[in-house]
């Protein structure tokens, strides 16, 4: 048929292979291998078609690397409309993952069959798009309208015992032949005299969708949609469904893809989606780098982070063992791990049985001797670099050679860690977010004398224990922490210039942060910042620097747990709530400085806290402590909840245009002097040449 289709009628069975490696992603030559395949099944004596794919999954969706080109025909669509009009049933035989296009291929064939470990979804919507393909108009016909919404939103793939259930899918063949199993199906389905189903001749009947559901699904997920426009169309499109006949309704379907793929959140979130996949890779580490063995790891620490590190990998079946300073500490850091999985179970979404085998996974100790037989330490005690010092010159005595060692610290300098064993080559940072258990970035440190199998191993675990894992060089607050600093800086420095702290917040929540800088520094405890500020000695000598922070603190306001910081908060409800005493506060301090307050405008407060991330991000890039501005983008959007729909701040940046954000930074210089903006030589330069943080990272390759 084509290079990656073959058809062959196997005992009066037409079978269609696809085989483009890696995923089955639907090229121009799958689609057009497909149409032949099916246009020939129409003329040869086969009396019914599976398709199927070769590989490691059923198709997983679109080329996402076609979006934003110029279509290529065969439509997909049309490929669709070929197999739907089949005389004879086609029936789609699915393992692995059918996503997006590939599952919507599916959705067109008269049968769905699938082995057991397989998983159906439409995950457009994380790509900032919708299925364009019918999948919007064919899954509420078969699955109901509610369930549709509920997917097709999420963009969560559902097991094939739980589609077949919805209706998504008709049968979960046993065993893992699919090809001989299929053939039986279909084989059986012909005996049985099935009739050939077409999705698009199911009705919905509108009385079944409750009054208001449509208003009040837009409403739902405009809250949670930070900045996407995508769950929108979405609602829009299954309406449609309800309301449409199918031919409008694929129509209305098209429309809303083609504004949604033209769209400049859905071309942030395909950036993410292949930055993800590049920050895996790490430049001069050859493919063949050997990976250690990790069956068994240890946590030294059961504090915050600790218990949510050790939960990660019981999650995934890895034995952990917890080690505390004094019975009381271990107690109470393994009761923190069982009361986080029992709220899990209470919510649902974890059984009681999978809490026990968890937990059964999860020992804990006093005593380093227990260490002899792991593969992989964490480290977790205070962010205190003597004390990590000492724990990991314990740890070079009690751990096995060849275990590798690794420190969870937030800023202290890993290569000094690392020196204080007589193994610095298995040393090494794993920097997880909290909370641990949740957040998905990793950022793995990589120390001078890391040794590339150490590096390589902590990257697969890392990815083995679900998180998204970017590589940092060392460096203070490494990648994320450090171009944070002047992040938080401006949101304070803002005050006193006349915002009042719901204005900085509303700012950057409706850009689309998850929450603003002066909500999260009440969250994390104002007494945190405060702390790590009065270890510092590299800060400049300014009354101005963090003065409301350090004032609410000095006053006993330090956030939510004091049920006051920059807000105060709801005893019942912990409702954010404005607070006009700390309002006053401000302008006094402002006085009381000298400086003078004016209205602020939104875009000066996005300018002045998202320009020194992305000031501090080209540095970064200088000095080599990340690999490209991409992996900047998904430590952003990982591990600081900034919006997917913008891309990242170093995306965002190339969107704004350089030269503008270099303009800005020297006006900002200017104004407030060169302690606190002075302008990045590498953005200098891409912005006096016109160019981006993308085409910098395309020379680099
Ligand atoms: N198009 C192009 N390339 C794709 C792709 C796709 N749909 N899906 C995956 N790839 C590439 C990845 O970029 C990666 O390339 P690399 O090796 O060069 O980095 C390679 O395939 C392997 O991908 P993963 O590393 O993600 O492999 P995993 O085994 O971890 O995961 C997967 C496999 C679950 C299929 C995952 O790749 C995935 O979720 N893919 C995207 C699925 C998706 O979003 N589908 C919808 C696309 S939009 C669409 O279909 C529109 C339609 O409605 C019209
Ligand atoms: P924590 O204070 O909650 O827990 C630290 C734990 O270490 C305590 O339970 C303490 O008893 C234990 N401990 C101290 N000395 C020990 C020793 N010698 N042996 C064994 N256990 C010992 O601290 P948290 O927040 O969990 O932080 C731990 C580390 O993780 C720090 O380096 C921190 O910078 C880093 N980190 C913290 C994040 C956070 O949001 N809290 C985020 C990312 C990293």
């Amino acid at each position: 048929m084509s290079e990656v289709v073959s058809y062959e009628v196997k005992d009066s069975i037409g079978v269609i292979s696809v085989n483009n490696p890696p995923v089955n992603a639907l090229a121009q030559v799958v689609r057009e291998g497909i149409l032949k395949a099916v246009q020939t099944a129409q003329q040869d004596d086969s009396e019914a078609v599976v398709l199927r794919c070769e590989g490691r999954t059923f198709i997983a969706g679109a080329d996402i690397t076609e979006f934003g080109k110029p279509p290529k025909d065969p439509w997909l669509p049309e490929v669709l409309t070929a197999i739907e009009n089949s005389s004879k049933p086609v029936i789609a035989a699915i393992h692995g993952t059918a996503l997006g296009g590939g599952f919507e291929v599916a959705l067109a064939c008269h049968y769905r069959c699938a082995i057991a470990s397989a998983k159906v979804g439409l995950p457009e919507v994380n790509l900032g798009l919708l299925p364009g393909a019918g999948g919007t108009q064919r899954v509420p016909r078969v699955a109901g309208v509610k369930a549709a919404l509920d997917m097709i939103t999420s963009g969560k793939p559902v097991p094939a015992a739980k589609a077949r259930d919805m209706g998504l899918i008709d049968e979960v063949l046993a065993g893992e032949d699919l090809e001989a199993a299929a053939i039986a199906y279909a084989k059986d389905l012909l005996a049985s005299g099935a009739p050939l189903k077409r999705i698009r001749d199911i009705s919905i009947d509108p009385a079944t969708v409750e009054p208001g559901f449509f208003d009040e699904a837009r409403k739902r997920l405009a809250k949670r949609a930070r900045g996407q426009i995508a769950p929108d169309r979405i609602v829009s499109c299954i309406q449609a469904a309800v309301e449409l006949p199918m031919d409008e309704g694929l129509q209305r379907e098209r429309e809303l893809f083609q504004e949604l793929v033209a769209s400049p959140e859905s071309a942030a979130m395909r950036h993410i989606f292949f930055a993800e996949r590049q920050a895996a890779k790490i430049r001069d580490l050859p493919r063949e780098t050997p990976i250690r063995d990790i069956n068994k790891v240890a946590i030294i620490g059961g504090g915050t982070m600790g218990g949510g590190i050790a939960m990660c990998f019981a999650n995934v079946g890895i034995p952990v063992i917890m080690i505390e300073i004094n019975d009381e500490a271990l107690e109470r850091g393994l009761g923190i791990i069982r009361k986080n999985y029992g709220i899990t179970v209470k919510k649902g979404k974890m059984s009681e049985q999978h809490m026990q085998s968890r937990l059964e996974l999860i020992s804990g100790s006093t005593d380093y001797g227990d260490l002899a037989d792991v593969d992989l330490v964490i480290e977790a005690v205070f962010e205190n670099l003597d004390l990590k010092k000492e724990i990991f010159a314990k740890l070079d005595t009690a751990c096995k050679p060849g275990a590798i060692l690794a420190t969870n610290t937030s800023y202290q300098d890993v290569n000094a860690i690392a020196a204080a064993t007589s193994r610095p080559d298995d040393v090494l940072g794993m920097h997880f977010f909290s909370p641990a258990n949740v957040m998905k970035l990793l950022e793995v440190v990589r120390g001078d004398k890391t040794a590339d199998d150490v590096l390589a191993t902590a990257m697969k675990i890392g990815k083995a224990i679900g998180k998204v894992c970017v590589m940092s060089g060392v460096c203070y607050g490494f990648i994320g922490n450090r171009m944070l600093g002047g992040y938080g800086r401006e949101a304070q420095m803002l005050l006193l210039d006349g915002c009042t702290p719901r204005q900085v917040d509303s700012a950057l929540e409706k850009f689309g942060m998850a929450m603003g800088p002066l909500a999260m520094g009440d969250l994390a405890g104002l007494d945190v910042g405060y702390k790590a500020r009065q270890a510092r000695t590299d800060l400049p000598d300014d009354p101005r620097l963090y003065r409301m922070g350090t004032v609410l603190v000095e006053m006993g306001r330090h956030g939510q747990k004091t049920g006051s910081g920059f807000y105060k908060y709801d005893p019942e409800t912990r409702a954010r709530l404005d607070d006009p005493e700390v309002e006053s506060l401000i302008r006094k301090q402002a006085e009381d400085l000298g400086v003078e307050q004016r209205e602020i405008s939104e875009e000066e407060i996005l300018q002045r806290c998202f320009y020194p991330l992305i000031n501090e991000g080209a540095l970064i890039l200088e000095e080599g402590i990340a690999q490209r501005p991409s992996d900047i983008d998904v430590v952003y959007v990982y591990g600081y909840a900034f919006p997917a729909a913008k891309g990242g701040p170093m995306f965002y940046a190339d969107q704004v245009g350089l030269k503008n954000v270099y303009d800005k930074i020297c006006e900002f210089r200017d104004r407030y002097g060169e302690d606190y903006w002075k302008p990045a030589p590498l953005l200098k330069e891409l912005a006096e040449k016109g160019s981006s943080f993308a085409e910098w990272a395309a020379q680099q390759k």
